[in-house]
């Protein structure tokens, strides 16, 4: 097999790992894929549930006898410790894989040594560190380094950068499939946090609708002062509610939520306890940041950002936007990631670099 097959195969379990999304976290995203020595593929599996089958395992138990003399490809190095389950990379051992390609190394101390423990039984073993691997695991990567969840700013804006909803027709800027997409994530992530602008003005509800809940999202404001009007659809009670002041602020008229205080320099509060506390509290591995232009300055100057999902709808505002995203944009160091089409809607995906 050649270096681009093996690689390929790898990208591959990429793409089955990725259905674990939701499910899987806070464990990392995992996939794995068995090759026989004809090079047919025996054996398919992810880490589908956290605490459930690792994706070694389940690719095993497809593969049965076959998984003997086979290669295994696998995103992340198997580990070495017994947890919630049994060491993968013993079950690879036990079930006579010859060789295993892996492609990232795996950050956490505990889980390490399957390498070795592969090789000291004779097992040969390649380790890629693939970029489209590291990028699977860079969340659990992450938070395990730093104590931080993966933030994703998601807005829909016009072509020339303005989140202004045009006036007039609908209210939404970007098309029903792209809200439908945004749905189906907010069911897999762990918090969403909004400005106080965002709240006083839109009034958002920020749940998840016609789409699978795998998980219910902690939603978060950012409200220095504490205006956010208490009857507001935000703290009701279809979902977890938390609102971030500054500290000093005097918080006994507001009853709606638990408020957490953040340090703050010339008004601007720091946002990096918030996340971490979100890391902490809630577990959380992926949050999203919806808005508005207020908020996603801080996160950007704060250094928070790590994804940035950006719906542009055809539309073009007919003012200048006071903030303007596409300038916001350029002015960060990113990689685009992917450009989809999504119902009239382009939807670039950047990776924040650095
Ligand atoms: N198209 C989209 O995807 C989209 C998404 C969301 C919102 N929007 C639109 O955006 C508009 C609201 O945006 P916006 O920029 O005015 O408001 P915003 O970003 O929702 O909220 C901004 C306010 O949040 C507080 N804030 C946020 N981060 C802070 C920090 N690090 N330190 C201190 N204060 C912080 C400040 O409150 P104080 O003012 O109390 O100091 C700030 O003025 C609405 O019209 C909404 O419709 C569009």
């Amino acid at each position: 097999m050649t270096a681009d097959e093996e690689r390929s195969l790898l990208h591959q379990a990429v793409r089955l790992a990725e259905q674990g999304h939701g499910t899987a976290e806070p464990n990392p995203l995992v996939g794995c894929i068995i090759v026989n020595q004809s090079n047919d593929i025996v054996g398919e599996g992810f880490h589908e549930r956290f605490g459930e089958g690792h994706a070694e395992v389940n690719a095993l138990l497809m593969a049965g006898t076959d998984a003997r003399g086979a290669t295994a490809f696998v995103t992340l190095a198997p580990c070495n410790h017994q947890g919630k389950t049994p060491p993968c990379s013993q079950a690879l051992i036990d079930a006579g894989i010859a060789k295993v390609v892996i492609g990232a190394s795996d950050p956490h101390e505990e889980a390490s040594g399957g390498i070795q423990k592969l090789k000291d039984s004779g097992v040969e073993v390649t380790l890629l560190e693939d970029e489209l691997c590291c990028e699977l695991l860079a969340p659990f990567a992450q938070k395990f380094t730093t104590g931080l969840p993966w933030i994703t700013c998601k807005w829909a804006q016009s072509r020339n950068g303005s989140l202004e909803t045009p006036s007039g027709d609908s209210p939404w800027i970007s098309s029903a499939e792209s809200q439908q997409l945004v749905h189906e994530e907010r069911g897999c992530i762990d918090a969403i946090i909004v400005g106080v602008g965002t709240v006083i003005e839109d009034n958002p509800s920020l749940t998840v609708r016609n789409a699978t809940q795998h998980r219910t999202p902690v939603r978060v404001v950012v409200d220095p002062m504490l205006r956010s009007p208490q009857e507001n659809a935000i703290f009701d009670s279809q979902a977890p509610t938390i609102i971030a002041c500054k500290e000093g602020v005097n918080t006994s008229a507001f009853t709606a939520c638990p408020i957490i205080q953040l340090p703050h320099t010339n008004g601007v509060m720091d946002l990096q306890p918030l996340c971490k506390h979100l890391a902490r509290e809630y577990d959380a591995t992926h949050v999203m940041a919806e808005g508005g232009a207020t908020l996603f300055s801080h996160i950007f100057s704060q250094n928070l950002a790590n994804e940035l999902w950006v719906f542009v709808a055809p539309s073009v505002s007919a003012e200048e936007p006071i903030v303007n995203m596409n300038t916001l944009v350029e002015q960060l160091d990113t990689s685009l990631l992917h450009t989809d089409t999504c119902g009239t809607d382009t939807v670039n995906r950047y990776k924040v670099n650095g």
